[in-house]
């Protein structure tokens, strides 16, 4: 399939637009507050199982499906199986995109209240002041954490709809390695903490009775977050891929990083967490809550603090930009909707989820879907429902619709690189995925349990 899409520029760009929208909050903030409510070691072990014989596969199935059809998420479905359900694949994504702004937004919002906190001086004003209850109030409040999500909310709507992406993929190249940079001076101070062992042993000492169905769905889920998959946001991506893109590289190298960027996350947080003595399991505040303990102990404390959580706020706006896009692009296009009107309609929309979200952590605390607060079912519904599904269905897709030929054509860009391992490839993308995915839903709804 020829036109003229445009393409990213160069190999780099490419890694890099993928990465920036990839590696986010659900590295650094999700994968600490899912290990420390799944039990911690075990956790870490699946989810890095999942990451390689799950994600790798799904990966570079998406990147197949958005380079070959060149399209948006419902757009390749539709190319490629036309006048068939399977476009409901798409649906599912961009519903899951939407959604997931709805509480992503919020905790942007708070990475804002924390570089706000570290400029004005009020976070580390008093020395030895009770970081958990800080956050409390603060998240509980009614309105500061609104401001501040619709202050994420506003300026991923500036990037949208001036199209300012290129630059903001530009500064990411600088800022992505300083993240990094920063993620490894804090894991020295944190394993440098007295009873850091503690946080260590939790991290990567198993304790295989804690692998409960419900811990591996959340591995899985938390694996398809962390890599965007199962929702078409790298099938947009992809579609803009040049045609000596080598997606097979990329994939790897995708899933490799962000695999790095949250074990050091765990090791930033966890020895941490004990040291100071507070619960692994504190759930969404943990990162927020423990790395303002860590920071304390950092000679020039504020400056650490506010670059960190300046690249954790950039690093978030990378993801939202991407999620808003496969939303955005699909109103715009399907509905012969103004970019401009389609991106309003979008951020009016997740800012009333957003408030819904930030209000559930105080005034309605009480309202709760099947036992969870508003921000946690969305999070349920979409990290451990929508994008397994979603990626379980490509999978079967290309499993059954595809030409192997085809597909192979388009993996190897022709036949110009190789792929020793296609058939094992795609033995694991028609039967190894989507029969674990299957499996990992049947035993968490306890259907195989009986
Ligand atoms: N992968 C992003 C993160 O880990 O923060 C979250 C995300 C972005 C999920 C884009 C899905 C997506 F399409």
């Amino acid at each position: 399939m020829v036109d003229n899409r445009v393409t990213f520029g160069s190999k780099l760009g490419v890694i890099l637009a993928t990465v920036g929208c990839a590696v986010g909050l659900g590295s650094i903030w999700r994968f600490p507050y899912m290990l420390g409510t799944n039990g911690g070691a075990a956790f870490l072990l699946i989810y890095i199982l999942f990451m390689i014989f799950l994600g790798i596969p799904v990966m570079v199935t998406e990147f197949f499906i958005g380079r070959y059809s060149r399209s948006n998420t419902v757009g390749s479905f539709k190319k490629m199986a036309p006048g068939t359900k399977w476009c409901w694949i798409g649906y599912n994504g961009i519903l899951a995109a939407f959604l997931i702004l709805g509480f992503y937004a919020v905790v942007s919002g708070w990475t804002l209240e924390y570089v706000w906190q570290t400029v004005n001086g009020s976070l580390y004003s008093t020395p030895g002041v009770d970081f958990t209850a800080d956050f409390d109030n603060f998240s509980s409040n009614a309105l500061r954490p609104i401001f501040w999500t619709a202050v994420f909310i506003g300026l991923t709507h500036f990037v949208i709809a001036s199209g300012v992406e290129k630059g903001i993929e530009r500064a990411s190249k600088i800022m992505m390695p300083l993240l990094f940079l920063i993620l490894v001076v804090m894991c020295i101070r944190s394993v440098t903490l007295p009873n850091a062992e503690a946080g260590l042993v939790y991290l990567f000492k198993p304790d295989f009775s804690k692998l409960t169905s419900s811990v591996v769905l959340s591995a899985v889920g938390q694996a398809f977050f962390s890599l965007s998959l199962g929702m078409g946001c790298l099938i947009t991506y992809s579609s803009y891929f040049g045609k000596n893109t080598n997606m097979l590289a990329t994939a790897w190298q995708v899933t490799i990083i962000n695999t790095f960027v949250a074990v050091l996350a765990g090791i930033m947080i966890f020895p941490a967490v004990f040291s100071f003595g507070i619960a692994p399991s504190a759930g969404a505040q943990l990162v927020f809550i423990t790395l303002p303990n860590v920071f304390e102990q950092l000679p020039f404390s504020s400056l650490w603090s506010l670059i960190f959580y300046i690249l954790l706020a950039m690093a978030a706006l990378t993801s939202t930009i991407s999620l808003h896009e496969v939303v955005t692009a699909y109103i715009h296009e399907e509905f012969h909707m103004t970019r401009k009107k389609a991106a309003w309609l979008v951020s009016v929309g997740v800012f009333i989820l957003g408030v819904l979200s930030s209000l559930s952590f105080g005034l309605l605390k009480e309202f709760t879907i099947g036992g969870l607060i508003f921000f946690d079912a969305l999070d349920y519904l979409t990290a451990k429902i929508m994008l397994p599904l979603g990626g379980m269905l490509t999978c079967i897709f290309v499993g059954i619709r595809v030409d192997k030929k085809i597909l192979k054509a388009e993996l190897t860009n022709e036949g110009t690189i190789k792929f020793r391992l296609f058939s094992i490839y795609v033995f694991f993308m028609k039967y190894v995925s989507p029969i674990a995915i299957g499996i990992v839903f049947l035993n968490e709804l306890g259907l195989l349990s009986q």
